[in-house]
């Protein structure tokens, strides 16, 4: 199991009080039930949030739930570096969606205005992924944890009242994650492309050759966009939009064969993404 000291490089006295509490849950196993899946179990920190496990992602690339014979349909993308995705929007111009999170956009920002905070509302009760019956349950395991009155000292005396303001509670959590996964500790901009932007490191002759490709005749910077501009300062290889790349199904996906309580389709399941959550 994935524990909290492997995180990062970073000292952790480094993090705001926010940021240490969103590291406390993003870890938590407890919160899960039956408990053992906390959010880094699919998002770990030594393989930059995302999915840990290298003979999972060379087979089904999707990874169990809490209840460990279900499975959810797709492979856990990083929860790093996901703290700049807008509010999912048409975009006129580029004649796109842009925004939001997980692969369909479906958490869109929009009843929270953030996007990853929206996101994090999810997970814990998916019954294939955290399992739990209600939000309610996961508010009384905060406010049971070791890091209960850093959650108060955080959002306030009366922040986790699990009787008068379930939707509350659940959205401080959900928004002290996201302050978490902002963090330098998650999203820390120490890529020798970071380096080389702001001139502190150079690209060896190979990789000056890769970067010319990537961004002319391979046409990878189209999506993939790798230069500064004045809404991405920081550029991130995304746009921020969907594309149907037109990927084949992946035979080994443990989905296809869960019961038709989960998938009704069974072999004949196919992700249509952002265009079936639009739908
Ligand atoms: C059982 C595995 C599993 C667990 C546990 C899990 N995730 Fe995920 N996570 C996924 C998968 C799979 C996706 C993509 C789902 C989709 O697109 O439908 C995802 C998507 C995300 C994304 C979206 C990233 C993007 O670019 O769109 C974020 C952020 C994230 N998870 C954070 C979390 C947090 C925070 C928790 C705990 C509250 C958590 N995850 C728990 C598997 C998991
Ligand atoms: C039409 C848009 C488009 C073009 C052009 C494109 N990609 Fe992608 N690429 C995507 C999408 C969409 C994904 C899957 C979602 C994601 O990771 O954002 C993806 C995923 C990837 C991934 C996996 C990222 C991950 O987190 O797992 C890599 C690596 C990648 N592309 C590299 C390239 C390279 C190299 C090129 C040029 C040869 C290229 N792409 C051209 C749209 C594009």
């Amino acid at each position: 199991m994935v524990t909290p000291q492997g995180a990062s490089a970073a000292d952790p006295s480094d993090l705001t009080p926010i940021e240490q509490l969103g590291k406390h849950l993003l870890f938590d196993v407890n919160l899960s039930t039956p408990p053992g899946v906390a959010c880094a179990a699919c998002h770990g920190p030594d393989v930059g949030f995302t999915g840990p496990d290298s003979a999972i992602n060379a087979a089904g690339a999707v990874y169990p739930g809490a209840v460990h014979t279900r499975f959810g349909n797709r492979k856990p993308p990083a929860a790093a570096y996901a703290g700049d995705s807008p509010i999912l929007h048409y975009d006129a111009d580029a004649g796109t969606w842009i925004g939001g999170m997980f692969w369909d956009g479906r958490a869109t920002g929009e009843t929270l205005g953030d996007p990853l905070a929206e996101q994090a509302e999810g997970p814990f009760l998916n019954p294939l992924e955290q399992n739990n019956p209600e939000a309610k349950q996961v508010c009384i395991k905060v406010s049971h944890s070791g890091y209960a009155n850093l959650f108060r000292e955080v959002w306030g005396p009366q922040s986790l009242d699990f009787v008068k303001d379930v939707a509350g509670t659940y959205q401080r959590i959900a928004r002290s994650i996201a302050a978490y996964e902002r963090s330098p500790e998650v999203s820390a901009f120490t890529s020798k492309y970071d380096a080389y932007l702001n001139g502190s490191a150079t690209l060896t002759g190979q990789e000056e050759d890769g970067l010319e490709l990537f961004e002319g005749k391979a046409k990878c910077a189209n999506c993939h966009v790798s230069q500064p501009t004045d809404a991405i300062p920081k550029p991130l290889f995304t746009d921020y939009s969907y594309d149907n790349l037109g990927i084949p199904k992946n035979p080994a996906n443990p989905f296809y064969s869960m019961p038709p309580k989960w998938n009704p389709l069974g072999d004949a399941w196919i992700d249509y993404g952002l265009g079936a959550y639009l739908k």
